[in-house]
């Protein structure tokens, strides 16, 4: 079990007030907050050895090398990499799987070829595959829902398989539901029919062990702000062959070994793919957040957050006029720490700024998740909860308090 407490107090934001009552960040799908030893990291590297890296042969730029590439061998080793160079470092989640899209799929994608996502996906996850198909000519098929709209439809992965898609990219875990799925078992199937896989591990990498050997994936991609990490550093593990076949994504500085006046020979991985000059504090800050996911446990917070959501759910099941979407207490080795809900009548928005009025920071919105929030499940907008390690069932007593308070403000039944 965790030690929450002690957790709560390495973590600075949570002792401010919102609108005159404790935080309650209930949001940490959307970002999470950070522990003092990444704040720490970042301003130890500003105030001891800033300096620019791969460049100077000073003791600082040295500093600054070292501390940068160190953290690649965490990440690397947080998700069971064979390889360092297997680690690219990105913005986010977003440009990992760009990068995939403009490197690896404008070699690869030609006109008719299909591309199989999913209808549990993120726009970070759609987006990029609709801009290519649309300059390939590919087709962009689905994996559709089961009829209670939890899950993904068993069949339909084998249906879909059938029409031998050259690549599928499946979120680990959706943002809005927080289905988690079987991308081991559907990454063996697209490999036995000749694909590569991309998985989206934004939701998962920060809350779970994940062990890309294990899942056999050809890239994942994940960012660090919504595992502790600061913003503006993300994450594309590729296996080396497919990466080294790849061409760079943007060229500039640091991409190269050699430039001439009419070409260049590109670096070696993972530099290849990042052009100019890095967010070194981001990536030595990503190092010291994986340090700290590592102490507590991932398996520990795992476990802490599947304990969070049941509680959550029987919670606010309990509450008249309350509707929790997604997968049951009785499915919850499926379920990821998200709890997206409805309060009768009363629109999302409405919900989330009473909640604040409590002290309590919830997600209101499409999730960016247009297809499966207004398409499917045919609604405008739901409300979200999403839990960390340093989140606590008081936490979700406060958001029952505020979701009363949303009922009684509505004279919700
Ligand atoms: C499942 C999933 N994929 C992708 C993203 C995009 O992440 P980012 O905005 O860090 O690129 C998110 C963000 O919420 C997400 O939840």
């Amino acid at each position: 079990m965790l030690d929450v407490e002690k957790i709560r107090k390495d973590f600075p934001i949570l002792k401010i007030s919102e609108n005159g009552r404790p935080l309650v960040y209930l949001d940490s799908a959307a970002t999470s907050q950070k522990p003092m030893k990444v704040i720490g990291a970042i301003s130890k590297y500003y105030k001891k050895y800033n300096a620019n890296i791969h460049r100077g042969v000073y003791k600082i730029a040295e500093e600054a090398t070292e501390a940068y590439e160190k953290s690649k061998k965490k990440v690397g080793a947080l998700i069971g990499v064979k390889k360092i160079e297997e680690i690219v470092y990105t913005r986010n989640t977003t440009e990992s799987i760009n990068l995939v899209a403009l490197s690896w799929a404008e070699e690869n994608i030609k006109s008719g070829d299909r591309i199989l996502i999913s209808e549990l996906e993120h726009h970070s996850n759609i987006v990029p595959w609709q801009i290519l198909a649309k300059k390939k000519g590919a087709v962009i098929d689905y994996i559709r829902l089961n009829e209670r709209k939890t899950k993904l439809d068993e069949s339909s992965v084998e249906r879909e398989l059938a029409k031998n898609p050259k690549l599928v990219a499946i979120t680990h875990c959706s943002n809005v539901l927080g289905t988690i799925v079987d991308v081991k078992k559907i990454s063996k199937m697209a490999h036995e029919r000749g694909a590569k896989v991309l998985i989206d591990g934004a939701q998962t990498v920060p809350h779970m062990p994940v062990d890309v050997k294990e899942l056999d994936c050809d890239f994942l991609a994940f960012s660090g702000h919504k595992m502790l990490g600061p913003t503006g550093i993300g994450v594309l593990y590729g296996k080396s062959d497919l990466l080294d076949s790849m061409p760079p994504m943007f060229g500039g500085g640091d991409m190269i070994k050699t430039v001439s006046e009419q070409s260049f020979t590109p670096n070696d991985l993972p530099w290849k793919f990042e052009s100019g000059t890095s967010n070194i504090e981001g990536g030595i800050a990503l190092g010291a957040a994986v340090d700290y996911l590592k102490r507590i446990g991932m398996q520990n917070i795992r476990d802490h957050e599947k304990e969070l959501t049941k509680y959550a759910i029987e919670k606010f099941n309990r509450i008249s006029g309350v509707e929790v979407f997604g997968l049951g207490i009785d499915e919850l080795d499926s379920r990821g720490g998200v709890v997206p809900f409805e309060i009768k009548g009363v629109h999302p928005h409405d919900v989330a700024t009473i909640f604040d009025t409590e002290g309590v920071a919830i997600r209101a919105g499409h999730h960016c998740a247009m297809p499966l929030v207004v398409d499917i499940l045919k609604k405008p907008a739901l409300s979200r909860m999403s839990f960390y390690l340093y989140n606590n069932q008081s936490d979700i007593d406060t958001a029952v308090v505020a979701a009363e308070r949303v009922k009684s403000k509505f004279n919700v039944r």
